[in-house]
């Protein structure tokens, strides 16, 4: 269903993206051991490449790193997440032959399938020899293996004394593992690129090459035949001008008018777009509340932006008429570069704006 609210998982429920599977089939067949899938949130990342998965045949582990935070980011937590990863996979049975001779893998015969432990104190087994059975697999079916990490920038979390940099991981993996490839996406664009950082001559990802597919917002003519698609697909013939509306106030964002799509074929109810972007304001009102709780600058800069003041100048002025003070240089200009890496502002001639409309709203809502 084209209006399911979940990541979709074949080609029949996703809306185009013809052009981005097409360039994701090429360059796992004959690009970079590295592909990066960017966009901002809501766009279809996880779509993409759940459909990719499913239509191709390669062997692959899917690995949601948005979990790490439930596991404070820990050892524990990145290994869990791993053999979870391979006990889910598809080819779990044929896998757990190839981990056999590692040190530290328990694997357990369940009656629905397989559970899979590892012994995460000792860091066993090293996440690189795993890799390379991983690869092994892959060579031995003269296949790539699909390593694929979504939301990949929590990864950068794992750095630090006695945790794990997965940049070397995947340096390491890059340079001598031929057979396996790693699929990264990223919704926090500026972090996931700091994090890699590809162009720092210490960073043990210096100098590599990566592919990237770039997936961007429906056009306003896309985002229409969409609503057309799924509304006739539920069988609900819609006004043009309420899908126009909705539209305009959704920003060609996926994920948002999937979501419209879904209540209006759930409550048979047209007149329901006000209801909707009160639900979907809330939804990011709590995700920019995560955020803020980080520093209240965050939220006064957004507060700023949501209110109209787009540049530096108005922008500082309008915090400063707020706290009743001065506000440093360097706070502004940390808070601001800050909010364009978490993909939440965009900066374009030296103006800012929300990426996301329904982002905008919430901002103008928060509590500091
Ligand atoms: N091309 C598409 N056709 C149909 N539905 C889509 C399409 N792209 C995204 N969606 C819908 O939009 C929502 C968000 O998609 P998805 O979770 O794949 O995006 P994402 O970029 O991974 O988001 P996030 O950054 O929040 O993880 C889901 O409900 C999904 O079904
Ligand atoms: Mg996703």
């Amino acid at each position: 269903m084209l209006f399911d609210p979940r990541p979709k998982e074949s080609r029949s429920e996703l809306f185009d993206r013809e052009k981005e599977l097409e360039s994701l089939s090429y360059f796992v067949k004959s690009g970079s051991p590295l592909i990066l899938c960017i966009s901002i949130r809501r766009i279809g990342k996880t779509s993409l490449i759940k459909v990719f998965l499913n239509e191709n045949n390669y062997p692959y582990i899917y690995i949601n790193a948005r979990r790490l935070p439930e596991y404070q980011y820990s050892i524990r937590g990145s290994y869990t997440l791993l053999a979870e990863s391979i006990a889910l996979s598809r080819f779990s049975n044929k896998l757990l032959e190839y981990l056999k001779g590692l040190r530290g893998v328990k694997a357990t015969i369940l009656h629905g399938g397989i559970s899979i432990e590892f012994n995460w104190k000792r860091r066993e087994p090293s996440i690189t020899s795993l890799l390379e059975k991983l690869n092994n697999y892959g060579r031995d079916r003269n296949t790539f293996f699909l390593v694929v990490i979504d939301e990949a920038q929590e990864l950068r979390i794992l750095r630090g004394y006695n945790r794990l940099d997965f940049r070397q991981i995947i340096a390491y993996s890059y340079d001598n593992l031929h057979n396996l490839k790693f699929i990264l996406t990223g919704s926090e664009v500026g972090l996931i690129y700091n994090f890699l950082e590809f162009s720092k001559y210490d960073s043990p990802l210096y100098g590599r090459v990566s592919d990237e597919v770039i997936l961007s917002r429906f056009s306003r003519e896309e985002s229409i035949k969409f609503l057309y698609a799924g509304f006739s697909e539920a069988g609900l013939s819609v006004p043009r001008n309420i899908i126009e509306e909705t539209v305009d106030a959704l920003d060609g964002i996926p994920g948002w008018l999937a979501f419209y799509g879904y209540k209006i074929t759930q409550t048979k109810r047209f007149d329901i777009l006000g209801e909707i972007l009160e639900e979907a304001v809330k939804v990011a009102l709590s995700e920019l509340e995560k955020i803020v709780r980080a520093s209240r600058y965050y939220g006064l800069i957004m507060r700023a932006v949501a209110m109209g003041f787009n540049n530096w100048t108005s922008i500082k002025r309008a915090i400063e008429a707020w706290v009743g003070g001065p506000i440093h240089n360097k706070t502004l200009f940390n808070g601001l570069n800050r909010l364009v890496d978490l993909s939440v502002l965009v900066k374009e001639n030296e103006k800012y704006d929300f990426a996301d409309p329904v982002y905008r709203e919430a901002a103008k809502r928060l509590n500091i």
